[in-house]
């Protein structure tokens, strides 16, 4: 039988990761066979753990891109009931087709990552796994400017390139409500 794939989104700080890491604990609860990945990209607060922002954390592999997880997972054949991945939107677009074939060889995925940049805009790997998903949870933060539970983007405060892809954390970006975005991002 096929496994399942879930995907889970939303802006900064909104439990992406700490829903990654209580999945991982159930997993390893059941004693089942699973692998967690990171991309090496984002070492934030530690290259070979997922850790969440409120400093919960599990072991991981670094893998630098999608054959990398392709290939420490045909080695198990047989002999892994899940995968974790945390960070989708730093993998390339192949993560899809490889995520499809391990769903079909009867693995778990699941997929954590950013719906949408500090712009606004999409990032194409989670749009694409979201549309393939079994399930999609979508999370909230509390907005950092109005202070209600519906934050649903995250803002860049400051950040030297134009870049969509740009490691930080509190010192560089808040978790926001659609209207306050609005409003930080009103050109004059
Ligand atoms: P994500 O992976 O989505 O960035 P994490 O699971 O790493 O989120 O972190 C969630 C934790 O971030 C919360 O449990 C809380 O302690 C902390 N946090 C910091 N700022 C906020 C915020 N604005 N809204 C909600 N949680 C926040
Ligand atoms: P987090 O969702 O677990 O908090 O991590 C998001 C990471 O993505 C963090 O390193 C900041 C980075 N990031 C970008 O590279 N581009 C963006 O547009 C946003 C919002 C965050
Ligand atoms: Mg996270």
């Amino acid at each position: 039988m096929s496994g399942k794939l879930t995907v889970v989104v939303g802006p900064m700080y909104s439990g992406k990761t700490s829903t990654l890491l209580s999945m991982i604990e159930i997993y390893t609860l059941g004693k089942k066979r699973i692998k967690v990945f990171k991309p090496v990209i984002d070492d934030r607060y530690s290259s070979d753990h997922v850790v969440s922002h409120s400093g919960q954390m599990a072991e991981a592999i670094n893998v630098y891109d999608s054959s990398e997880i392709k290939e420490i997972v045909s080695k198990e054949k047989g002999k892994l009931d899940a995968i974790f991945i945390d960070e989708i939107n730093f993998f390339d677009e192949n993560l899809l087709r490889i995520v499809e074939e391990i769903i079909f060889s009867g693995v778990d995925v699941f997929c954590v990552g950013l719906d949408l940049s500090y712009k606004h805009r999409p990032f194409a790997v989670t749009a694409n796994l979201m549309a393939a998903a079994d399930e999609v949870i979508k999370k909230k933060a509390v907005c950092h400017i109005c202070g209600e539970y519906n934050a649903t983007v995250t803002h860049r405060i400051s950040g030297p390139t134009d870049s969509e892809i740009d490691i930080g954390g509190m010192e560089k970006y808040i978790a926001v409500c659609r209207d306050c975005y609005k409003k930080l991002n009103a050109k004059d």
